[in-house]
C-alpha cells in the first residue's frame, strides 16, 4: 500500500505512443492517475481519463496525487521541454520498463526512459535521461544513448554504439558496431550506418548517406 502511494504517475502525451508507455508503467509498478495532453483530448481506447492539458501538469498532478511523471510523446525535442516542465513543477520522471522487454542487470537507465515490449538493451550499456527505446528494437553490448534520444521500433545498434543526445535512430535501421550517431542526428527508417553520422545531419539508404535535413 504504502509502495503504491509512492508510485502514483501522471502521463504526459495522451497519443498511441501514450498507450504503449502506460502498460510498460504498469509492468514497473506504477499506479496511472491519468493523462494530460496539449489540447486536454486524448486517443481513442486510452485506459486512463485525460485530466487536463500540459499547460497546468503541475496542478493536474497535485490534485490527482501524483507523484511522478512520464512524458510520453514521440518527438525528442517536446519530450525534453515538457521533461523540463515536469522538474519544474517538482514531479520526478518515472521509468517504465515493459515486462516483455529484455535487459540486462547491468545496463546503467536514466529517469523517465522508456523500454518498450520487445525491446533489448544488452550488458553495459548506459541509457540517458528520457531515451526511448522503442518496440523490438536491439540494442546491444556497451552501447551509450543520449538524453531524449531515440531508438526507434525494430532498430538494431551493435555492440559499443554511441547514439547522441536528442537522436533518432530510425524504424528497422541498423547501427553497426562502435559507430557513432551524433547527437540530434536523423538515422532514416531502413537505414544501414556504416560510418560515423555527423551531429544534426540525416543519413539515409544502405549504406546510409547525408540527405538534406526534413521534420521527423
Ligand atoms: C529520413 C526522414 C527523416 C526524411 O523525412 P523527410 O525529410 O520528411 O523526407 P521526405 O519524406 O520528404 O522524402 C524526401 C526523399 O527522401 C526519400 N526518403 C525518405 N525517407 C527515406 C528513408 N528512410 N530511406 C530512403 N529514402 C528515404 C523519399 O523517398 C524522398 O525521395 P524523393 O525526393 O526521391 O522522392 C524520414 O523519412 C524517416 O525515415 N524518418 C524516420 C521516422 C521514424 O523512424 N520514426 C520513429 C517511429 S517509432
Amino acid at each position: 500500500m504504502g509502495a503504491e502511494l509512492d508510485r502514483r504517475v501522471l502521463v504526459v502525451g495522451a497519443g498511441g505512443h501514450a498507450r504503449v508507455c502506460i502498460e510498460a508503467l504498469l509492468d514497473s509498478g506504477y499506479e496511472v492517475v491519468g493523462c494530460v495532453s496539449s489540447d486536454g483530448t486524448g486517443a481513442p481506447g486510452l485506459p486512463c481519463p485525460v485530466l487536463g492539458t500540459d499547460h497546468d501538469l503541475g496542478e493536474v498532478a497535485a490534485s490527482a496525487g501524483a507523484t511522478h511523471a512520464f512524458v510520453a510523446i514521440g518527438d525528442n525535442a517536446v519530450r525534453e521541454a515538457l521533461s523540463a516542465r515536469c522538474a519544474a513543477a517538482g514531479l520526478p520522471l518515472a521509468t517504465a520498463v515493459s515486462r516483455f522487454a529484455m535487459m540486462s542487470p547491468s545496463v546503467l537507465l536514466g529517469a523517465g526512459v522508456a523500454v518498450l515490449a520487445g525491446a533489448v538493451v544488452n550488458a553495459a550499456s548506459a541509457v540517458g535521461v528520457g531515451a526511448i527505446h522503442n518496440t523490438r528494437c536491439s540494442v546491444d553490448h556497451d552501447c551509450t544513448i543520449g538524453q531524449f534520444a531515440h531508438v526507434a521500433v525494430g532498430a538494431s545498434l551493435g555492440g559499443g554504439v554511441a547514439v547522441g543526445d536528442r537522436a533518432l535512430v530510425g524504424i528497422g535501421a541498423c547501427v553497426l558496431p562502435s559507430k557513432a550517431v551524433g547527437g540530434g542526428a536523423v538515422v532514416g527508417g531502413g537505414a544501414v550506418v556504416v560510418d560515423d553520422v555527423v551531429a544534426g545531419s540525416t543519413v539515409v539508404g544502405v549504406p546510409a548517406r547525408a540527405m538534406a535535413r526534413g521534420p521527423r
